[in-house]
């Protein structure tokens, strides 16, 4: 697999940015170490040393920036990326990177121990991951922290779908021209088609690289948040601290939904079946038994007496900061930056303090180690969940199978109760992605519109027939699809099973039902 994916990084650097695109150190302040160790309940670390595994374009300058006084090793298997970061390091002032060319399946890797290993959007791209995860393991410091980026199994499912299309159709591996052709293609389908709406709602579908590294990857997966958790222990680490978006934190969610005997992994499980991470799944890993405990207050370096320009400015006119998560979304008064360079506020438990503490703008101290009952064992349906085609008389469409499945998940947890009730807990706190019109995107949606007929159907006992030719076509629907396609020129000879599956993403939306011959 490596060769494939290789050859796609060399040609589409990713992430496609302009070298001249700058940051300023507080828009980074949350990738800075101290502030990622505070957050899993670790000291300040003395000595930093950094490894960027699968550094891409642009986060060897990102880390660097956030971390000046840092030794950073960013590692590619693409030359072409190293390159691009390279340059954007020099040209914009940052100069304690190291840059060398490294396969993560390769037998020689970096010589540890690193503080910090960042390894973010990179696992699944590996033949095995598990494997790749106790080598890094092995190469952290015995209180490092290891960061990962992989991309939920449920979440993610329309972008697997449009990869599935593009398969198909012989867009992967991708040749020059297929980036632009994916686009028209996905362009001539109707607006509201769930796969048009995954592909124009995707941030990074502006440019070739992004479509490339979304949609016509060489060789990526989904993970489930239990089998990360698994993979974790099998590398004799446990989860820190999840990265998302408020409301998706792991705590928040089991107190909203009274679920306080879940495990953190199991509360992120349940979010992703729902549509709701509404991002990657990013753990902060620590070794087993590394000593968390609560640690020395201090405040972000990059805040307290700093003398750079927009701090200073900061403490005459105020400052806001704030990451790509929300997360860190806060106004500082002037007032509070010239107090926090006083080094004040620890004593205080007011709820503007506790926001100071979730921002990361005070570190350490009483900042409590949340703590969650630990996982159960892994089912292996929970680990990767089957895409059974489940045709039958009325059965459902497996274009849709995603958001069925928390219902699925809803029949083997009794006390959670009802299809109502599952969709009344979510909703107070869910934004639903639907636009008006539209549905299909998140079980709360589809729930609102075809909630009795879900439910009908979960209480069902639907035959299951697993074969794409049992499907029942209405005799138009193959020749609208060829009609569909004829404007494009795809580049291979599809054969008919070829053509039912893609007649199933393309064609099949409007019914959240479908009907087969039974076998
Ligand atoms: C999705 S990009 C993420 C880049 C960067 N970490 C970021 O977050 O912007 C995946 C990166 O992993 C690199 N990669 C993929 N397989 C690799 C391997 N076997 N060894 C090392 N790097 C690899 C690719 O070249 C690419 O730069």
């Amino acid at each position: 697999m490596s060769a494939l994916i290789q050859a796609q990084y060399q040609q589409w650097p990713y992430p496609s940015v302009p070298l001249w695109g700058r940051v300023s150190g507080l828009e980074v302040f949350q990738l800075h170490l101290q502030h990622l160790r505070a957050r899993v309940g670790l000291p300040a670390a003395a000595e930093a040393r950094i490894w960027i595994a699968g550094c891409g374009t642009m986060q060897p300058y990102l880390l660097g920036k956030a971390n000046p006084k840092a030794e950073i090793l960013a590692t590619d298997i693409s030359t072409s990326s190293l390159d691009r970061a390279r340059w954007r390091c020099r040209l914009n002032g940052v100069a304690r990177v190291d840059f060398q060319q490294v396969d993560l399946e390769e037998e020689e890797l970096p010589t540890g121990p690193f503080e910090w290993i960042e390894c973010y959007g990179v696992l699944m791209n590996l033949r095995d991951p598990a494997l790749a995860l106790r080598r890094l393991a092995d190469r952290l410091a015995p209180d490092g922290i290891l960061r990962l980026m992989v991309y939920p199994w449920f979440s993610r499912r329309r972008v697997f779908q449009l990869q599935r299309v593009a398969r198909l159709l012989g867009l992967i591996p991708p040749r020059a021209e297929d980036p632009k052709k994916l686009r028209a293609i996905v362009r001539a389908l109707p607006k509201d088609h769930p796969l048009r709406y995954a592909f124009d709602s995707y941030f990074d579908a502006q440019n070739d690289a992004g479509i490339v590294d979304a949609f016509l990857h060489a060789g990526d997966r989904g993970f489930t948040a239990l089998h990360l958790a698994e993979l974790a222990e099998q590398a004799g680490l446990e989860v820190g601290y999840w990265f998302h978006r408020p409301w998706a934190r792991p705590e928040v969610i089991g107190r909203v939904l009274r679920l306080s005997d879940w495990s953190a992994p199991q509360l992120l499980h349940y979010a992703d079946l729902w549509q709701e991470l509404r991002g990657n799944l990013v753990p902060i890993l620590v070794k087993k038994g590394a000593g968390r405990t609560a640690t020395e207050e201090m405040i972000h370096p990059a805040l307290r007496r700093s003398s750079s320009l927009q701090v200073a400015l900061g403490r005459l006119f105020g400052l806001e900061l704030g990451n790509r998560l929300g997360e860190g979304r806060l106004f500082l008064s002037g007032a509070e930056l010239r107090a926090l360079d006083r080094g004040e506020y620890f004593n205080h438990t007011t709820t503007r303090v506790n926001r100071m503490r979730e921002a990361g703008v005070l570190l350490g101290g009483s900042e409590d180690v949340w703590s969650l009952p630990p996982p159960p064992p892994l089912s292996p349906a929970d680990r990767e969940p089957t895409e059974d085609l489940e045709l039958g008389e009325q059965a459902a469409n497996p274009f849709y199978s995603h958001l069925l499945a928390p219902l699925r998940y809803g029949q083997r947890h009794p006390e959670l109760g009802t299809l109502t009730m599952e969709v009344a807990a979510w909703e107070p706190l869910a934004e639903p992605l639907e636009e008006e019109g539209a549905w299909g995107l998140t079980p709360i949606g589809t729930g609102r519109v075809h909630g009795a007929a879900m439910d009908r159907w979960r209480e069902a006992e639907n035959p299951k027939v697993t074969r794409l030719d049992q499907l029942r076509y209405v005799e138009e629907d193959l020749p609208a699809l060829r009609r569909f396609l004829s404007p494009f020129d795809i580049p291979k000879k599809l054969s008919l099973l070829e053509e039912r599956e893609l007649w199933l993403l393309i064609g099949s939306w409007k019914s959240l039902f479908l009907t087969a011959s039974s076998a």
